[in-house]
């Protein structure tokens, strides 16, 4: 009776300890901290190392394997391991489609219509193939050069979505190829704590997933956080039904998409992004569409791959050297370049932060020639070990600020400079002022505040900023100027700027003079919150200064708000009040916000609109990618209705509104109880009235 019940839990313990791994590794949603999932784990070693008997291959157990290796063995692939065309230009895509569609067509394939075409991600890892036999996973691979790979079987049965025993009805075999990748999320951490330890640094995610599969002792790649998604196969033996038959094999189903829903029904990770497309107009919207939301996924992709969607016209179609005729690589412009770090130079920030910034031979990275890219701060450099003269590798991803990554040490040459910030920069080299290195901070700050022109100028860029004042045409050039002038030494001295004297400037017609005093003009009326924004007070964000001005209603009340008075406040905590007020305490500060009201500045209160009271008071979390609504809009809805939004889950949170790849917050919000909308859920909730 005890063994029976031992042996219950040790089947209970090896589901949940499966659906955890499901959690982590395919929703992004793990629901157990770290701990939790040892002390299963634990547990479950401990009922098997009690009865051996019942220890089997698939066991989570299992994973790790004893010993390490002392080389790869190699592995010939049973069917060849492809690679993918590749395209850049929507053009080239047009080609492919006529190309396609013409063989189509003269097969007879094809009347009148458009092909259909399954779209992917192309994920950003390393081609692996992992070998089902009666459903039992016995052999992992590397593509290595198509017919012959490595042998990492140990190394893939640590990698925790890949199932060591399919679900349901397995055939014979089933050979399913897909990517190995890390998460962006999950790539960071392995830095951080590799970088603690002393160890070496990744210098991608791809990078990283590479490093952990090459590893001959497979407790190293199972400490390492991989991932896996199928989407596609090699051989398959034994399957019943009546679907193509493709080369020799007979398949179970006639599309590209069945084929993947089939793989996903054996619980084999496959990603839901996929989508049916129709003609080359259904691809491109497809890539114009994955392109905007890159940036926001967990994981790295470097472009999206298109395979023509019936099984049978993929066959006509056939292979071109050791590509398919009916697959293509749409790839995105590459986020990653090489190239020659001049120098290095700083930047004075709003806060005066000081930023080196590396002065690079012109790079095409990311779509746009690249001429400097950040540095971050002074420790980074060390860490990075970083040096004038190196040959680097830049990243721009998205629109984020382009990044140094690090040295390619190969090509180090004997005179590469170590940059010493200290030395060379011992005032900020703007105004003169000391610079200061707080202990602890790896940030050094210019003293000078706006005594700096750097400093100034900065504050008035993020004044004129959309979500502040939203002065439109006062680009940095023009502030530049202005500033160095002496012409406008304050955000107050905007406001006496002319049409006529504006028009002298460079490139400035008197066309473009008049709709900046325009702008200017509209902006003297601003909401509360948005000038509180404007003033570029640390810690205090957009939805910080909301928040005050509601609670407050004006700049004297808060002006002469106590500590215990911005304490009542939701969300604002010590590091915001002791901000605030030392701002005000400033006279500097003071005198800006006289000159405000001397020259006619006047804001209006932004309280919530009359009529929608029910979401007054409540807090609402935006997390992921919605459908239609974009961050700002949904804000703007939100607070249309008298709600707030807010960038943290707490018990006081009112909704969570998830998207998707939504991450942590989700998560959260399921270990608070705080109910959870999507988008439509949304919308909804906003009709009530
Ligand atoms: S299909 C017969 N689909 O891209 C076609 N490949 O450049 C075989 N990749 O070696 C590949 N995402 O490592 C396919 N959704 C996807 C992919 C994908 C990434 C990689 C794969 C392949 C390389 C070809």
């Amino acid at each position: 009776m005890r063994e029976a019940s031992q042996h219950a839990r040790l089947l209970a313990l090896r589901e949940e300890i499966n659906e955890h791994n499901r959690l982590y590794y395919r929703e992004d949603a793990p629901r157990v901290s770290d701990a939790d999932y040892d002390r299963l784990m634990l547990e479950l070693n401990e009922i098997e190392r009690a009865h051996p008997d019942w220890v089997s291959p698939d066991s989570p157990t299992q994973r790790v394997g004893a010993t390490p290796l002392a080389a790869f063995g190699s592995v010939r692939h049973a069917v060849r391991m492809l690679s993918l065309g590749n395209a850049f230009e929507a053009e080239d895509i047009r080609s492919f489609d006529e190309r396609v569609s013409g063989t189509l067509r003269e097969a007879g394939l094809l009347g009148d219509g458009v092909v259909e075409y399954v779209a992917e991600y192309k994920f950003d890892g390393l081609a692996v193939s992992l070998r089902y036999e009666d459903g039992l996973l016995v052999q992992a691979a590397t593509r290595g050069d198509g017919q012959t790979g490595e042998d990492i079987t140990a190394n893939m049965r640590t990698v925790r979505s890949v199932p060591l025993r399919l679900a349901g009805q397995a055939p014979a075999v089933l050979e399913v190829r897909g990517e190995v990748l890390m998460a962006r999320r999950d790539f960071e951490h392995l830095n951080a704590v590799q970088a603690a330890r002393g160890d070496k640094i990744f210098v991608n995610p791809r990078n990283a997933a590479a490093g952990s599969l090459r590893q001959l002792d497979p407790h190293i790649t199972a400490a390492r956080p991989l991932r896996f998604y199928a989407y596609g196969w090699g051989d398959i033996q034994g399957v019943s039904g009546h679907g193509a038959l493709f080369g020799d094999a007979l398949l179970p189903y006639e599309t590209h998409e069945q084929m993947l829903e089939w793989l996903a029904g054996f619980d084999l990770p496959v990603s839901p992004h996929y989508h049916r497309c129709q003609g080359a107009q259904g691809l491109l919207d497809f890539y114009a569409k994955v392109g905007a939301t890159r940036a926001s996924l967990p994981f790295e992709i470097d472009g999206v791959v298109y395979k023509v969607n019936a099984l049978r016209a993929q066959e006509i179609l056939g292979y071109v050297a050791r590509a398919p005729r009916f697959a293509i690589a749409h790839k995105f412009p590459a986020q990653e370049a090489l190239t020659v770090l001049l120098g290095i130079d700083v930047q004075v920030g709003r806060t005066g932060a000081i930023t080196p910034v590396g002065r690079l031979k012109p790079v095409f990275v990311g779509g746009v020639t690249v001429t400097n890219a950040t540095l971050h701060n002074e420790d980074e450099i060390r860490r990075k070990d970083v040096r004038v003269g190196d040959t680097v590798i830049v990243r721009r991803a998205g629109d984020v600020i382009p990044e140094i990554v690090g040295p390619v040490l190969d090509l180090r040459s004997a005179d590469a400079v170590v940059f010493d910030m200290r030395a060379l920069f011992p005032n900020c080299p703007v105004c003169g002022s000391a610079i200061e290195r707080p202990e602890g901070e790896a940030v050094a700050r210019c003293t000078g505040a706006l005594f700096c022109p750097a400093q100034r100028k900065q504050t008035l860029w993020h004044a004129a900023s959309r979500k502040a004042l939203d002065i439109e045409g006062l680009g940095d050039k023009l502030i530049d100027q202005l500033v160095d002038s002496g012409r406008v030494n304050t955000l107050a001295d905007l406001y006496t700027l002319g049409e006529l004297e504006l028009s002298g400037y460079p490139r400035m017609g008197l066309k473009s003079a008049r709709n900046l005093v325009a702008a200017i003009a509209r902006a003297r009326h601003p909401a509360l919150s948005r000038l509180l924004y404007a003033l570029g007070i640390r810690h205090v964000g957009e939805t910080t200064a909301r928040d005050l001005a509601q609670h407050f209603g004006s700049i004297d009340a808060l002006m002469a708000a106590s500590e215990d008075a911005l304490l009542q406040i939701n969300e604002v905590g010590p590091a915001v009040v002791a901000s605030v007020q030392r701002f005000f305490a400033e006279p500097h500060n003071r005198e800006v916000i006289e000159a405000l009201r001397a020259v006619g500045v006047e804001p209006v209160s932004d309280a919530p609109i009359q009529g929608q009271k029910q979401f007054a008071g409540k807090t609402f979390v935006l997390t992921g990618t919605m459908p239609t609504l974009t961050r700002d809009e949904a804000t703007a809805l939100i607070l249309a209705a008298g709600g707030k939004v807010s960038g943290s889950v707490s018990r006081k949170t009112a909704w969570v509104i998830a998207g998707e790849e939504a991450g942590s917050k989700l998560t959260k919000a399921h270990e608070l109880g705080v109910p959870v909308l999507d988008e439509d859920g949304l919308k909804a909730l906003l009709a009530q009235t």
